[in-house]
């Protein structure tokens, strides 16, 4: 819906407004976060298939800002690499010292000598945050003509926070910092989220104004708004309704509570759109995963990365499946571990199968219980149903894969490759020593170890030869008494 508002620059609908103006964001990343107890800096730990950081700047980036810039630490860190690897385009400022949120501001505004326009803050280490909730805030700013606008929450605990100060009249006064609070201060419970709009030129030219005289002497960005209300300037804040949009990842309980929100966020979403989750708590959903309509997925089952399920497949309870491409009508039995590969429609997997990277189930094919497969194509109602081992394999439609049948593919140094005819039928426990070729409609006796190439129609026995020896009981010394 747009709605009509009377803007900083006239009339117009809320998302125009939005999209036409000039916007940067900030992102500070250079804190300290010793509280993980990790060698990994807090914003590179994994959370639900990405990164913390990842989270910030794809906001950041839906909002089609003419800049991004992430403050961080000094030095070639992993960070830096991060940032330098996957986002070319997010400028990086290094702050020397951590001396604080304004300081770690200021870094940024060196490279923004030029911009005019609004400038978003937002930390490195806050993942949950939603983009209708940032533009929401956005058209709030627009609307109240603030040159700066942040961001509070109410929470039952607000301890650790800095708090929202209002007059009588319930109008902003300032920030208070926990450590600088007094008893009444510290019992406000709204807080400053520390997300916030600005107008660069009001921003930047206040922030040469703050002074480190706090009990932490650090610059606080949270002397920012009082500073500009002194100066006749119009400050707003906007408030957002859950919580948990703005929980920071500072501790290894934190990055729990950040998981458990983003699976029940995906778990929501996906029930709303015609996913049958039989038990939604426990439905591991990663946000770039994509199910179709119908899927049906059992409980304990974590669904990772660039996966992409078709319509009315079904998982099987305790899966775990990362960055698998399947098909419609697909049937996943339970205990099923599938990893980089692909399966087609209406084909049978598990339980207990293990699909290693390369992998390739064609349509109504079918694996059974302990089938592990590794960069192999496996044909059209070609058939595993115990047991097996297939590695770098090819096998052609409506063949038939014996119990036990072991794909020797590893001489030690290099490996080699299997291919197994259409409608070719191996026999039980068989070991295939690659390079092999096993022709079409030809059959492998149970029990064969096979060295040579099967021509197409044979039957290929490679086992020893059975030997009776007759009235071998008899034969037998007797018991000593
Ligand atoms: C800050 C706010 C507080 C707010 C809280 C919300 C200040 C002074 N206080 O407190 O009002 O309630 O966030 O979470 O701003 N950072 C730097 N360089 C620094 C210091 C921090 O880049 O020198 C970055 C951190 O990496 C982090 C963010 O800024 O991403 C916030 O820093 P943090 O130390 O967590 O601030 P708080 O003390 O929690
Ligand atoms: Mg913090």
């Amino acid at each position: 819906m747009n709605i009509s508002l009377h803007t900083k620059s006239g009339y117009g609908s809320a998302a125009d407004m939005r999209g036409s103006r000039k916007k940067a964001v900030i992102l500070l990343a250079a804190g300290q976060g010793k509280r993980l107890l990790s060698s990994l800096p807090k914003v590179l730990h994994p959370l639900a298939g990405k990164r913390v950081i990842d989270y910030p700047i794809a906001l950041a980036k839906s909002l089609h800002p003419s800049w991004i810039i992430a403050v961080i630490p000094p030095g070639k860190n992993a960070i830096y690499t991060h940032l330098r690897t996957i986002y070319p385009d997010v400028k990086i400022a290094v702050q020397k010292h951590p001396k604080g949120t304004g300081h770690a501001v200021m870094q940024a505004a060196a490279l923004l000598r030029r911009f005019h326009g609004d400038v978003l803050i937002l930390y490195g280490d806050v993942p949950l945050l939603r983009r209708s909730s940032i533009e929401a805030f956005y058209d709030d700013y627009l609307r109240s003509g603030s040159k700066l606008a942040m961001m509070t929450t109410r929470l039952e605990d607000p301890s650790g926070y800095g708090r929202i100060v209002r007059n009588a009249g319930g109008i902003f006064e300032e920030i208070v910092e926990e450590q600088d609070a007094d008893v009444f201060t510290k019992a406000i419970q709204e807080v400053n989220c520390g997300i916030y709009w600005g107008e660069a030129d009001s921003l930047f030219s206040g922030l040469k104004e703050l002074k480190a005289d706090n009990a932490q002497k650090e610059y606080y960005l949270t002397d920012l708004p009082r500073l500009l209300l002194r100066r006749g300037e119009q400050v707003g804040t906007w408030l957002v309704k859950d919580p948990n949009e703005i929980l920071g990842i500072n501790t290894r309980q934190q990055l729990a509570e950040a998981h458990s929100v983003l699976f029940k966020r995906s778990a929501e979403h996906w029930l709303a759109q015609g996913v049958t989750l039989v038990d939604p708590k426990t439905s591991y959903i990663e946000p770039t995963v994509h199910l179709a309509k119908d899927c049906v997925v059992e409980p304990a089952c974590y669904l990772r990365g660039h996966t992409s399920i078709g319509q009315g497949t079904h998982v099987g309870t305790g899966s775990v499946i990362d960055d698998c491409w399947i098909g419609e009508e697909v049937m996943i039995h339970p205990y099923s571990v599938l990893r980089e590969s692909r399966i087609d429609a209406h084909a049978q997997v598990g339980p207990f199968a293990h699909l290693r990277p390369g992998s390739h189930l064609k349509p109504h094919s079918k694996i059974g219980n302990f089938v592990e497969m590794k960069k192999t194509i496996f044909g059209k109602n070609a058939k595993a149903n115990h047991l097996s081992y297939l590695g770098d394999t090819v096998v052609h439609d409506d063949a038939n894969i014996g119990a036990g049948t072991i794909t020797c593919n590893y001489d030690g140094t290099s490996k080699w490759k299997t291919t197994i005819g259409k409608r070719a039928f191996i026999g039980s426990n068989s070991s295939l020593v690659a390079p092999i070729k096993i022709g079409q409609n030809a059959v492998v006796g149970a029990g064969s170890v096979i060295t040579k190439n099967v021509p197409n129609n044979a039957l290929a026995i490679a086992r020893e030869k059975q030997i009776d020896i007759p009235n071998w009981k008899s034969g037998r010394p007797k018991k000593r008494k």
